[in-house]
């Protein structure tokens, strides 16, 4: 075996695996297009027909309620101001409770408190990280609103478990699916099993606008709410037969003509997009199985992961070295790792200290759990000792560089002892 790169042996991937790149040609003829019209946003926020966006806004909803087989698509500036319509929309008042994961970007914790409402933190599945359906029902009270999925690293959450639980209480599944553009539970596409689907167009994802998101769902009165709050929806009031003015409080969450034409392209090329990814993840993954103390990213029955992240859990008992000597030296062979995704958001100190809207603690003094005892063991697991992942949107696929990313985790784990005998040594000196 030849010498691990941490130790100064030559590293097994020499240069940094290119960026990705998915701005094309198509892109940029849409994006002319756009500038040709001189429409760059069709929105007004005050009644009449341009209260719903532009031509191009028009279309990419067209588009995405196609795509998705759903009866609504409402565009956005971002997940996190979808995940906030969501909320605005699902009626959340000050003090309901929203359960949701502690494992996820931070945006699905901060959109309950934005309408006063108290994040209430479950478990995760340890094989595949979404919410426990178990812990969620042990975590419903009577101020449950509603529960917040999040479809973690592109692998959905147990939604048809989720949905009936939340119907059974007569509150609402929201899906936090960033991470999941075409990821599927039982045929059927994350995004599209709760009430709300929240999607994520940002830079870092499989397709994207820059900046952007997308709400869906098949209920003709949430969407008219969610197309509400994007455009402040005070001034569409007396306009909109609306019978519930609960949160009919507006923001400008509107997506430009520029945004959606480039998403519109995107949109078509989503398969592409995926696909890629998810042939990269397996290939890599099938390079690497059946290495002791290394378990790679399940996939559920019946589900598609389209690996936006590619997690495996980590046993350092059973490799023999901590994870972050394990990182450090695959990071030195050249595959670009990292450990722990984020810590439990309850570590926060919004929520540690308690403080999020005003000077005096609200929403909490409205009654919340005290965030410094709440514990997630799952999730505290993955993040102090088990995750580490690759962020396999971060760079270009090809089945080169799957095959010599399998060859570094080989190169670590076989070369495993020494770096132990080594840190040994340290430790005795
Ligand atoms: C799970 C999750 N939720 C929400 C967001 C927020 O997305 P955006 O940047 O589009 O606001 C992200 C962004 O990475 C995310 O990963």
């Amino acid at each position: 075996m030849s010498k691990l790169a941490i130790l100064g042996g030559s590293p097994v991937i020499a240069a940094p695996p290119p960026p990705y790149r998915s701005m094309g040609p198509k892109e940029a003829a849409a994006v002319a297009e756009v500038i040709a019209s001189d429409c760059l946003s069709g929105f007004y926020g005050s009644p009449g027909d341009e209260y719903w966006g532009g031509p191009k806004v028009q279309a990419f909803e067209a588009a995405w309620r196609q795509r998705y087989g759903v009866a609504h698509a409402v565009s956005v500036n971002s997940a996190t101001s979808g995940l906030f319509a969501a909320m605005g929309a699902i009626g959340l008042s000050p003090g309901d409770e929203v359960i949701l994961p502690a494992w996820t970007m931070s945006a699905t914790a901060m959109a309950p408190l934005v309408y006063g409402g108290i994040p209430i933190f479950a478990d995760i599945e340890a094989e595949t990280f979404g919410l426990d359906p178990a812990a969620v029902a042990a975590a419903v009270t009577p101020r449950t609103r509603a529960i917040l999925a999040v479809n973690l690293f592109g692998h959905p959450a147990r939604l048809a478990e989720l949905r009936a639980l939340a119907d059974s209480h007569g509150i609402y599944l929201v899906e936090d699916n960033a991470q999941a553009p075409l990821g599927a539970e039982g045929g059927r596409p994350a995004g599209s099993i709760g009430h709300i689907g929240v999607f994520s167009l940002n830079y870092h994802k499989h397709i994207h606008t820059g900046e952007g998101g997308v709400c869906t769902t098949d209920d003709p009165r949430l969407a008219t709410r969610l197309q509400m709050i994007r455009n402040h929806a005070e001034n569409a009031t007396t306009w909109l037969e609306i019978d519930d003015l609960t949160n009919m409080v507006g923001f400008n969450y509107r997506m430009g003509e520029l945004s959606a034409a480039i998403g519109l392209v995107q949109l078509a090329d989503v398969d592409r997009h995926v696909e890629a990814r998810e042939a990269f993840a397996r290939r890599f993954t099938d390079g690497m199985r059946n290495l002791a103390g290394l378990r790679t990213p399940t996939v559920r029955d019946g589900c598609r992961h389209n690996y936006y992240c590619w997690c495996a859990t980590y046993d350092a008992g059973a490799v023999g070295i901590p994870r972050d000597v394990f990182r450090d030296a695959l990071i030195a062979e050249g595959v670009p790792c990292f450990t722990g995704y984020v810590p439990p958001l309850y570590r926060l100190p919004v929520f540690q200290r308690r403080i999020a809207m005003g000077r005096d603690g609200f929403p909490f003094t409205l009654g919340a759990p005290d965030y410094k005892t709440v514990r997630c063991p799952v999730t505290e697991r993955m993040h102090e000792q088990q995750a580490l992942l690759v962020e396999i949107c971060a760079f270009t696929p090809s089945d080169e560089l799957a095959d010599r990313f399998a060859e570094a985790v080989h190169k670590v784990h076989a070369g495993a002892w020494e770096l132990r005998a080594m840190s040994k040594t340290k430790a005795a000196s």
